[in-house]
């Protein structure tokens, strides 16, 4: 039994999002079966670039049985920060919302191993040069048995996700299309979680260490 209590203290802020949100955890859940990935015991997770960390409960839930005990959310937009320590808290998880950049993860020294490292919409697309010191201070955050998870708006973004994570020390587990995403009427081709990718640095013939 999960025994992480996340509690949501606010509403989400726009309509909508909590149905996004109830997508994204079922597929979350889906990818790691699919994958064979388990999560058990006292586990830390970190969300890279977290805005409002909207994703928060589902992403605790999605890692049942584990226990979340230290959960952290970078960001360096200073009022989604706070929005999001307004909303979350819990009695069992350490809990960490962090206005700042998470190209300098590297600088804080007391941060603990990540057994999980969540990046929802990676704007890599965007400042492909800020990403790839996002992307090297995430990976050397990780646990050795870590697993890292990221989900993409549209196509073109998740493939130069994917391709610079092609170039680096780690495996692809799992990179699926969500076909259940809804569509951003404003943005042509972009839905709301449309790709997600899990990586490891693991060992491929090694998986699954964890179940
Ligand atoms: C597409 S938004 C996704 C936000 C959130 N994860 C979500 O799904 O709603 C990309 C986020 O990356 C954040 N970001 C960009 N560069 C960053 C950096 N160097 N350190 C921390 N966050 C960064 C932005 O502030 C923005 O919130």
């Amino acid at each position: 039994m999960n025994e992480t209590t996340m509690i949501q203290q606010l509403p989400f802020s726009y309509e909508g999002i909590a149905g996004d949100i109830r997508k994204l955890g079922l597929i979350l859940k889906d990818s790691f079966a699919a994958a064979g990935i388990c999560f058990h015991g006292k586990i830390s997770v970190l969300n890279v670039a977290c805005g409002r960390a909207d994703e928060t409960g589902v992403l605790v839930q999605a890692l049942a049985p584990a226990e979340v005990r230290f959960y952290m959310g970078i960001d360096l937009m200073g009022d989604a920060i706070q929005e999001a320590s307004r909303r979350w808290k819990s009695t069992t998880c350490e809990i960490h919302f962090m206005e700042g950049n998470a190209a300098m993860l590297g600088r804080m020294k007391t941060l603990p191993e990540f057994d999980l490292i969540f990046l929802r919409h990676q704007n890599y697309w965007h400042e492909p040069m800020v990403w790839e010191g996002i992307l090297d201070e995430a990976i050397t955050a990780l646990k050795p048995d870590g697993y890292l998870v990221c989900t993409s708006y549209f196509d073109l973004e998740h493939d130069l996700f994917v391709a610079s994570m092609r170039e680096r020390d780690v495996n692809s587990v799992l990179n699926v299309r969500n076909h259940q995403s809804r569509a951003l009427p404003d943005a042509e081709g972009k839905s709301v979680d449309r790709w997600l990718g899990i990586w490891c640095k693991q060992k491929l013939g090694g998986l699954p260490r964890r179940a």
